[in-house]
């Protein structure tokens, strides 16, 4: 019988082979900032000919690159010539078109796992790009299955019509995608607008990029992924890795001026959760999330930020002259920050109000769904995979929203673990989150809540892309789904439940769907001959 997943010890068991954390010495490398990528000149747009639009090319190789000072040239695979990749810069409303490149060698470097979805029979080098938290036509969303091989490229068009925000593009090719992004296949995608630029926020040098990701590496400092131990299944349900990077480098510096700057930051990491606090105890601001600003700054000591999720945040180093002020999760360094001591001239703001947002009124959804997440163990207890909805990613598609209109959806998490989860195309808004008897809805498949509505944190106020399903509640979202019709998908951010079916196809339909399509049968499915029942 399949047991639902239980609890799990959220580290790995230390891989003889990696370096100890404590070897690399903290804060001796400065801080590296991605380039920004100029385009290859104009092209013809897609949806009107006679415009001609920027037109860029990024071209996924292999190089290596130095992680830290006392390291060795770690083998990495990125887009352009550094991890992260060059950051693509644009404003709100004006559109452009990449050629995403695969110049990748043709053998992984990495342990693939041929049992798991779309990675059975598949060439081993396969990519596909999607630019997270952007709005773009279903044929330039980079869907999963279509990946190409070394020797081939694709041309997206991004129409780039939707607010100011931090996105960030990175590899999404079927059953692998958490190998390729571990590589080093992500990068940044930064649109500005003048609204935004209205406010006076700290920019130009002020404003820098953050990406933190954790990684393991080996003695000669290149990167592991550790295995279950079964060569044909070395599948694991989770990585963590033993050293954590910023920009590329592992705990770097940053000198600033004491004044404020404005910091974009994203959790790049596979499933690493980061609790972020400066070390003096000093209070920030967070000023946007996922998709843009806020309505108004969120005074914070600690930020709590999970896979893919990315915070806009204010820190003003005013008072701190001379101070060399660390940024840890919990207590792990994760970088510095050193603050000069000459007097500078700040005349950027922090606005007390950024943008009205306006909250959705669940009044307006025309559809609410009950969505589980769900994990399943085999008898030794090993994990072995996770779903969405108890349904397989090859099975019908049962998310079918139409276009324009809104929904609630209901992410029941059966499971002992919080999963990021993002959907592709819409921003949504958090309603809530509330505890429930999983026992009663697992067997008797009513949801019997067991604690008050909680509601989501100020910070978590604005627009969002990925939210957090906390375990054990259910997580409300309301979404409109507005720009395309087309296919889609949903799914956990966690790289290593995303790539083992913890990802949904879902479809955005112009017109009412048909009865039939509606009243989708539910059968149960076979995992390794055993069943498994809604
Ligand atoms: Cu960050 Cu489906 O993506
Ligand atoms: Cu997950």
């Amino acid at each position: 019988m399949l047991l639902p997943r239980s609890a799990y010890p959220h580290e790995m068991p230390a891989t003889p082979t990696a370096i100890d954390p404590g070897t690399p010495t903290p804060f001796v490398d400065v801080l590296p900032i991605p380039p920004i990528l100029r385009p290859d000149g104009l092209r013809p747009s897609p949806a009107n000919s006679s415009l001609k639009i920027p037109y860029y090319r990024v071209t996924m190789r292999e190089f290596v690159h130095q992680l830290h000072r006392d390291l060795k040239p770690t083998r990495l695979w990125g887009y352009g010539a550094s991890v992260p990749g060059p950051t693509i810069q644009t404003t709100a409303g004006n559109p452009l078109l990449v050629e995403w490149v695969n110049d990748l060698p043709a053998k992984h470097f990495l342990p693939i796992d041929y049992r798991l979805h779309g990675a059975k029979g598949e060439p081993q080098v396969r990519a596909v790009v999607h630019v997270h938290g952007a709005k773009a036509p279903p044929e330039s969303d980079g869907y999963p299955e279509d990946w190409y091989v070394p020797g081939k490229s694709a041309t997206y068009y991004y129409p780039n019509a939707q607010e100011a925000a931090m996105l960030w593009y990175h590899d999404h090719a079927m059953g692998i995608n958490r190998l390729n992004i571990y590589a080093g296949l992500f990068g940044l995608y930064l649109i500005h607008s003048d609204a935004e630029d209205a406010l006076n926020l700290p920019r130009g040098k002020y404003e820098i990029p953050l990406t933190i990701c954790d990684r393991m590496l080996d003695k000669t400092g290149q990167l592991l992924y550790p295995t279950s131990g079964k060569a044909d299944a070395p599948w694991i349900p989770e990585f963590f890795g033993n050293v954590y990077l910023v920009n590329g480098k592992i705990m770097p510096f940053l000198n600033v001026e004491p004044r404020k700057y404005r910091f974009r930051l994203l959790n790049a990491s596979n499933a690493r959760q980061y609790l972020l606090s400066l070390s003096n105890k000093m209070p920030f601001h967070q000023i946007g999330s996922d998709q843009g600003l806020l309505s108004a700054p969120v005074e914070l000591k600690r930020l709590f930020i999970v896979p893919a999720e990315r915070a806009d945040l204010i820190i003003d180093f005013e008072a701190f002259r001379g101070q060399h002020i660390i940024l840890s999760d919990n207590t792990v360094p994760v970088m510095q920050f050193r603050v000069s001591n000459q007097a500078s001239k700040d005349s950027s703001a922090m606005p007390h109000s950024l943008r009205p947002i306006q909250r959705t009124p669940e009044a307006s959804a025309v559809k609410t769904r009950m969505l589980t997440l769900n994990e399943y163990d085999n008898d030794a207890g090993d994990t072995i995979l996770m779903l969405l909805n108890a349904t397989y990613w090859h099975q019908p598609v049962t998310e079918n929203p139409v276009l324009d209109t809104t929904e609630i959806w209901n992410l029941i998490n059966l499971t002992d673990d919080a999963h990021p989860i993002h959907l592709h195309l819409v921003r949504f808004q958090i309603l809530d989150r509330r505890k429930f008897d999983k026992f009663s809805y697992s067997m008797h498949n009513t949801l019997r809540f067991t604690g008050p509505v909680v509601p989501p944190e100020p910070n978590e106020m604005g627009w969002k892309d990925t939210v957090r399903a906390d375990p054990g509640m259910v997580t409300r979202i309301i979404a409109k789904f507005e720009g395309y019709s087309g296919r889609y998908v949903w799914h956990c951010h966690n790289l290593d439940h995303e790539d083992n079916e913890m990802m949904r196809p879902y479809e955005v339909v112009a017109k009412q769907p048909a009865k039939a399509t509606q009243a989708l049968a539910q059968p149960d499915w076979c995992i390794d001959g055993r069943l498994v029942t809604r």
